[in-house]
């Protein structure tokens, strides 16, 4: 029986092992039953593995080379890819012409059109084909289309709070929608592992900073597939910010109403909403949501709030951005992309 399991076992390839999103992929996949990480590549980073990452000394007999498709084709059956975007889009093409299936946790196959990808990631992008066939994989929306897909656009650590957060009012009340605004920070992780001198210790420690206002490349991401639950799309502002801590997104989320409504109506509608989903917990209304509680988890808090006018709402949530912001996710997509139970490894 045990042999008969291990010749069913998948064999998972991990582009980018030696960042921060590839090394979570792998200590998620140590304990997934059904699975085995077979490959994993990086660009300049090459050696044992328990040399790039000691905590997984006596867990891994793996090596890490510079990426090689023929070897990638030859050991895998799905491949993560932890890489810059820009990178995923060249490497994707060959591995789905083989067969593979390809989860991406670069923005190279989000918004689904060539203009906004030049626009907001400032290169033409290089695999049309493909990135009109890829699915966004943020399953509590798009869980029967990850089913069949063969290529998965992971979504971004920002967006996945976002829609998460505003995908039930969205979905069933836009029409009440007169703003949005989403004010987020960041955990340094978010940056990736790569060190450069805005990101070292004594730049950020006791530091806290708006970056990018209004200008971020996660803002057409968030819009998009907000737009996609709803005709009327609500124009998003959005403003990230770096705090000095290593992991977990924060956002809180200022929406101005046109009509007055209660709490409880849209306590009720959030907890319907995600009434089966095992990774939202939307918090009773005395609670609120805390970067403690999902540190390490793929789950994502949401808290709700009404003012007194009962026309501002507030909607906070909390992430871990290596986790349900992506490598959690990712394998969240693999579970059911290959028929898993959908939290196998997760909880
Ligand atoms: N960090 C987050 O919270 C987060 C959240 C959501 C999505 N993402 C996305 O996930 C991806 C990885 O992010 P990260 O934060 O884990 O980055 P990271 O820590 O900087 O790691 C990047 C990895 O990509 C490898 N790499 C770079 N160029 C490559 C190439 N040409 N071929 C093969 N491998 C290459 C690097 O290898 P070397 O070490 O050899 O350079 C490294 O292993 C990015 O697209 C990022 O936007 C990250």
């Amino acid at each position: 029986m045990s042999n008969q399991k291990q010749t069913i076992m998948k064999r998972i390839g991990i582009v980018g092992i030696s960042g921060y999103s590839g090394m979570t992929v792998l200590k998620i996949l140590f304990n997934h039953p059904q699975v085995r990480v077979t490959y994993v590549s990086a660009n300049n980073t090459q050696g044992k593995l328990t040399d790039i990452w000691p905590q997984f000394q006596g867990l891994t007999k793996l090596t890490c080379s510079k990426y090689d498709i023929k070897e990638a084709l030859k050991l895998t059956d799905l491949v993560f890819l932890a890489v810059p975007h820009t990178v995923a889009m060249q490497i994707t093409p060959e591995l789905l012409k083989q067969g593979k299936k390809v989860i991406d946790l670069s923005a190279d196959y989000r918004l689904n059109n060539k203009q906004d990808y030049k626009k907001w990631y400032n290169m033409e992008h290089q695999d049309l084909k493909n990135l009109k066939k890829a699915v966004y994989g943020l399953p509590e929306l798009y869980r029967e289309d990850i089913k069949k897909a063969d290529l998965i656009a992971n979504p971004g650590c920002y967006p996945t709070a976002a829609i998460l957060s505003l995908a039930p009012l969205v979905s069933l009340h836009a029409q009440l929608i007169n703003s949005i605004i989403i004010d987020a920070k960041s955990g340094v992780s978010g940056a990736g592992r790569k060190a450069t001198l805005n990101f070292s210790f004594c730049e950020l420690t006791e530091n806290f900073k708006a970056y990018k206002i209004l200008n971020h490349q996660h803002t057409p991401e968030i819009e998009l597939y907000l737009k996609k639950l709803n005709k009327i799309s609500p124009i998003i502002h959005f403003v990230p910010h770096l705090l000095p801590i290593e992991r977990g997104i924060f956002e809180t989320i200022y929406i101005q109403l046109k009509e007055k409504i209660s709490l409880h109506k849209i306590h009720a509608i959030y907890k319907k909403f995600y009434k089966t989903e095992k990774f939202v917990r939307v918090l009773d209304l005395n609670q609120q949501p805390q970067l403690k509680n999902v540190a390490h988890t793929n789950y994502c808090d949401i808290g709700l709030s009404l003012d007194q006018t009962k026309q501002m709402l507030v909607i906070t949530s909390a992430i871990d951005n290596l986790v349900k912001g992506a490598a959690g996710q990712a394998v969240q997509n693999m579970n059911i992309m290959l028929g898993y139970p959908e939290e196998e490894g997760l909880l």
